[in-house]
């Protein structure tokens, strides 16, 4: 059974897709990763996320790069934001999400483009969804629990940019797949999500 899991910055579909995995038993891979070390490598290298070729250069990041803790940090999150809308970008990481998706046994994958483009015939599709100030909230939180000095305000234009950019790119855009089961986690916690996107897949039969 592959699982498609997309939404918005701080949805909570990594909280979802993780939890999802454990409770199917399969493998999980979260993308975004793969957009933060192309933009993180870029950077490191000097090079500008907004450039398309530089940005396609940095695909061949190393694997080590997915454990390094400055992946998670805010400006890699910016550069990946920014790497993410290149065509050539995304071809390059195309094959590896594509080939996780069909492994014998299926996975679990996370993502803006999942449902959409990587796994357009996975057998159940989430869209996790909650509002800017929702996301926002609990962006900061897990800033703050980090930390990180960072002011609530910063957090909101920084999602609400994000949102634009990955909404309005032309490639593969964030979008809520036709066939995809909308979850909203504006009022659940985390343990009612993951209740409420459990009971969503299971009633899909694995192939
Ligand atoms: O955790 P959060 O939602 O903040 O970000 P992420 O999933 O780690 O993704 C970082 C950036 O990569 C996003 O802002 C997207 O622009 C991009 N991305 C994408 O374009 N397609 C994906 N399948 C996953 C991430
Ligand atoms: O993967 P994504 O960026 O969509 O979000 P996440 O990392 O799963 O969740 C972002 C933060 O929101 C985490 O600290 C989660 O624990 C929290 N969260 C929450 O407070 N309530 C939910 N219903 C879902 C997630």
């Amino acid at each position: 059974m592959i699982i498609a899991v997309d939404g918005p910055a701080a949805s909570g579909k990594g909280t979802v897709a993780r939890a999802l995995a454990l409770h199917f038993m399969l493998p999980y891979l979260d993308t975004g990763l793969l957009y933060r070390a192309t933009g993180l490598q870029c950077l490191r290298h000097g090079g500008d996320p907004s450039n398309e070729a530089e940005a396609k250069a940095a695909t061949g990041f190393s694997d080590a790069m997915m454990d390094d803790l400055e992946i998670r940090s805010e400006a890699a999150s910016r550069a990946a934001s920014v790497v993410s809308a290149h065509p050539a970008v995304r071809q390059a990481l195309l094959e590896r999400q594509v080939d996780f998706a069909t492994q014998p046994g299926g996975a679990v994958l996370d993502g803006r483009d999942i449902g959409t483009v990587i796994a357009p015939h996975a057998e159940a599709k989430l869209f996790v969804t909650a509002s800017p100030e929702t996301r926002a909230k609990r962006r900061f939180a897990q800033l703050v629990g980090e930390g990180s000095k960072v002011a609530y305000d910063h957090v909101l234009t920084d999602i609400l940019a994000r949102d634009e950019r990955d909404s309005s790119r032309s490639a593969a855009p964030l979008k809520r797949a036709d066939d995809a089961a909308l979850l909203e986690t504006d009022d659940l916690n985390v343990q009612q999500s993951i209740a409420a996107a459990i009971a969503l897949v299971g009633g899909v039969s694995p192939r």
